[in-house]
């Protein structure tokens, strides 16, 4: 891994600052804000090909974020800062989640329901996020919380699950690189 020079010094620092669990879900989130936003090009098209592919995407994103919250951070977090009812507020939303996903699993995209869908998955999530975000990691960064060995579990745990869960569909991987949605672009109208 190249270390970047910043303005905080450091290299050393800012190489194991990337990989740590906050930065990994962090950017976790902002790769799922971009899916939501290629969805939101798509609402009212006729596209469903298109739609279907954005949100097999999603799903999969959400899937393998929720899931590697759920086995690794959360016990972590839960055990590492005294807020119960946060913790249990985060599964809670992220049952909620799993849900919607399910029924847009279910669902066709032609269904006239499914854009409505994953608008309000989108709007629930991004809620959810800001909570982490704005809460739950504040809380967490300021624990005695060893966040890197956690990232380097997450980490792995997220590459074994895309590559499980994402084998049947041609998203390729998200493996929370730089992969931009392939319609970003296309679907700019
Ligand atoms: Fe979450
Ligand atoms: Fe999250």
């Amino acid at each position: 891994m190249t270390a970047k020079t910043t303005a905080s010094g450091t290299s050393r620092t800012e190489v194991k600052s990337l990989n740590d669990a906050i930065a990994l879900l962090t950017e976790d989130h902002k790769e799922v804000k971009k899916l939501f936003k290629a969805f939101e090009k798509l609402v009212g098209s006729e596209d469903v090909e298109k739609k279907k592919d954005v949100v097999e995407q999603i799903c999969l994103a959400l899937t393998v974020h929720t899931e590697i919250e759920e086995e690794i951070f959360y016990p972590a977090a839960r055990a590492g800062i005294d807020d119960d009812d946060l913790i249990n507020e985060a599964e809670v939303e992220h049952a909620s989640a799993k849900d919607l996903i399910m029924q847009l699993q279910a669902m066709a995209p032609s269904d006239e329901m499914f854009d409505a869908k994953v608008t309000v998955l989108g709007e629930y999530i991004d809620h959810h996020v800001q909570e982490e975000e704005s809460e739950m990691f504040i809380k967490v960064k300021k624990a005695k919380m060893d966040l890197i060995d956690l990232g380097e579990q997450m980490f792995a745990r997220k590459a074994e699950l895309m590559e499980t869960m994402g084998a049947g569909i041609g998203a390729g991987s998200m493996t929370g690189k730089s992969k931009d949605s392939p319609h970003g672009k296309s679907a700019r109208s």
